[in-house]
């Protein structure tokens, strides 16, 4: 018999005492708890851990898209006070090579406070030794609402798909919420409501609402793209980078991984990162819902190729020793390769641009 997480006592103790939790329920305990939550009790990323991520695979990508941000603050004729925030900013890691980057340009720096979106206590101490020599002010929030308003440019990498989703399933009678649930021997299992969503066809998109029984539909709740979009239509851009589908769509994406390898996401609650994939049409259409103007998506693969990552490669490898160089290559390789073992297509961009803006570095037409 295997003991109990801390957290697995605490849902089972939640689940006997009011029924079965969402599955969205179920994500938000396992990913944000405050004492036995996966982000907060630990530094997930890099190769130690349980995942890698863009930005810790190469500088390039932290690179690339501060200088994307740079002429996107040009664009939007250089504003003083600008609020450079990121959700969900990881080790800092993106961030700092950013603004390395951004360095470049003057003026940038001294016009950007940036604004950091953590729940994480852990990952804000890496943050924050990660930003130690950056010469520009930074502040960390909990939620984006937190913000002050201002001219913004917004960037998300792997932040959605931690964002708890909901889950439902096409029944005879109706679409039923997907729930958490103790089974007769005891074991976390999943199971539906006890009675059929009301008005679902309402929040359903129309081609998805022909789904055979069986079929799952996922969603999350608006507030984060609201309050997104609501920041570029007072001024500014977003920049969304995540796995996901271009088009919403049917399908189960509710995952668990663990030192690198896909888990069971009721094993171990707490231990084991919980992400589901990312409704690009959802986000675009929220966003544009108050006023932002959507541009894409593209895939990873076509959007590092045209702000330029094989030119910053070329760079980079000139002043390299060989050995370095073939780390580069094989990061911008893993960086825009098409297929399974590659970011570039499972990988969607999407960018949010006051309407002001005609377009954004890499989305031109
Ligand atoms: C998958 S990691 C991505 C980290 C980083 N962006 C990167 O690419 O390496 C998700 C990040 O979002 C943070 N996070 C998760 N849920 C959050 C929430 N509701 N509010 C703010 N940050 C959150 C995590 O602590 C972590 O920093």
């Amino acid at each position: 018999v295997t003991v109990p997480t801390p957290l697995e006592a605490e849902i089972r103790r939640q689940i006997a005492r009011n029924g079965p939790i969402t599955v969205a329920h179920y994500m938000d305990l396992c990913l944000g708890h405050p004492e036995h939550g996966y982000y907060t009790t630990r530094d997930p990323l890099g190769r130690a851990g349980d995942f890698t991520t863009a930005p810790e695979i190469s500088q390039m990508f932290g690179e690339l898209i501060g200088l994307w941000a740079v002429a996107v603050w040009q664009q939007m004729g250089s504003p003083d006070g600008l609020r450079l925030v990121e959700l969900g900013p990881g080790r800092g890691t993106l961030m700092a090579d950013a603004l390395r980057a951004s360095k470049v340009v003057p003026g940038f720096c001294q016009a950007a406070t940036v604004h950091l979106v953590e729940i994480s206590e852990v990952l804000r101490q890496r943050q924050q030794d990660a930003l130690r020599e950056a010469d520009v002010p930074v502040l960390w929030h909990d939620d984006l609402q937190n913000v002050p308003y201002g001219p913004s440019i917004i960037l998300a990498n792997e932040f959605f798909d931690a964002l708890p989703v909901h889950q439902a399933v096409r029944q005879d009678d109706g679409w039923y919420e997907r729930v958490v649930e103790i089974d007769g021997v005891d074991k976390l299992v999943f199971g539906i409501g006890r009675a059929p969503i009301a008005h679902f066809d309402g929040v359903l998109p129309r081609h998805l609402r022909q789904a055979s029984v069986g079929a799952i539909y996922e969603w999350r709740t608006d507030s984060a793209v609201l309050e997104v979009g609501r920041r570029v239509a007072h001024g500014g851009a977003a920049l969304i980078v995540d796995y996901g589908h271009v088009e919403s769509a049917l399908g189960d994406t509710f995952q668990a991984v663990r030192s690198h390898a896909f888990a069971n996401p009721l094993i171990a609650p707490g231990q084991a990162d919980i992400t589901a994939h990312v409704d690009f049409q959802a986000l675009a259409t929220t966003a544009e819902s108050v006023g932002a103007k959507a541009l894409g998506p593209l895939q990873q693969a076509q959007f590092l190729r045209r702000i330029g990552i094989e030119h910053r490669a070329a760079v980079l490898k000139s002043q390299a020793t060989r050995e370095v160089a073939a780390e580069i290559d094989a990061a911008r390789e893993r960086l825009t390769a098409r297929g399974p073992k590659g970011m570039g297509q499972l990988f969607k961009v999407l960018g949010l641009a006051h309407p002001a803006l005609v377009t954004l570095p890499g989305f031109e037409a």
